[in-house]
């Protein structure tokens, strides 16, 4: 069964739903990485925004439009199938990512960390979460990205960090085999500077 579906019925992600709000955020373009589930973009659509959701996995579209009722819902939900590094993504006010660069090879983490912060409109915000270096997870797969708190930091050098939080959890569940894990991940709200030279 793929991530997607597996997540399929988890409610939105608590960080988005305890934070969103609270930032002054105006409605506009958003962009969901790895949507999986689609609880979450579904819930950006419902607060008024228009989301182009990516997913690598087809199925994650099909569990997005489930969750989208009206036909105005509908009409601001995009989405496009692949590896978020290989599609032209248009300029957004808010991109949101959870959980998905630990899918991704440690060589390439400069290469996507910079196809996502230019995607992201000079004063558009990032909101999302990293799995660290302490999560079970990372010693399974050591040549994908898990970061230390130095790490995350350094990607945000080109942003004003709003919030950041650190969770760790003995409660979370492997999505491959449904086991109890140690979790520990940085969930962090950040705004991109303006007049960035690059
Ligand atoms: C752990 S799930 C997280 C889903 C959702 N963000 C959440 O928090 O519930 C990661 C999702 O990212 C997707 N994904 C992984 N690598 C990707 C890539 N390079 N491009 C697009 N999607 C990717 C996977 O297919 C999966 O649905």
């Amino acid at each position: 069964m793929s991530d997607a579906k597996k997540l399929e019925n988890n409610p939105p992600t608590k960080f988005l739903l305890n934070n969103l709000s609270e930032i002054p955020i105006p409605k506009g373009k958003a962009i969901e990485i790895g949507c999986g589930g689609g609880s979450d973009t579904a819930y950006l659509i419902r607060k008024g925004w228009e989301v182009l959701a990516l997913d690598a996995c087809e199925e994650a579209k099909e569990c997005c439009l489930k969750k989208l009722i009206t036909e105005d819902e509908k009409k601001r939900f995009k989405f496009i199938c692949g590896d978020f590094q290989n599609i032209d993504l248009p300029k957004c006010d808010l991109l949101i990512m959870f959980k998905v660069l630990n899918y991704c090879l440690r060589k390439e983490l400069q290469s996507r960390w910079k196809k996502i912060e230019d995607c992201i409109a000079e004063d558009g915000f990032f909101v999302g979460s990293f799995l660290s270096r302490d999560h079970d997870l990372a010693k399974e797969a050591p040549d994908k990205i898990f970061l230390n708190y130095q790490e995350t930091e350094e990607l945000f050098k080109n942003f004003n960090i709003i919030y950041f939080e650190c969770e760790i959890s003995h409660e979370a569940k492997s999505l491959r085999t449904g086991e109890k894990i140690h979790s520990e991940k940085y969930s962090i709200i950040a705004q991109k500077k303006k007049n960035l030279v690059v």
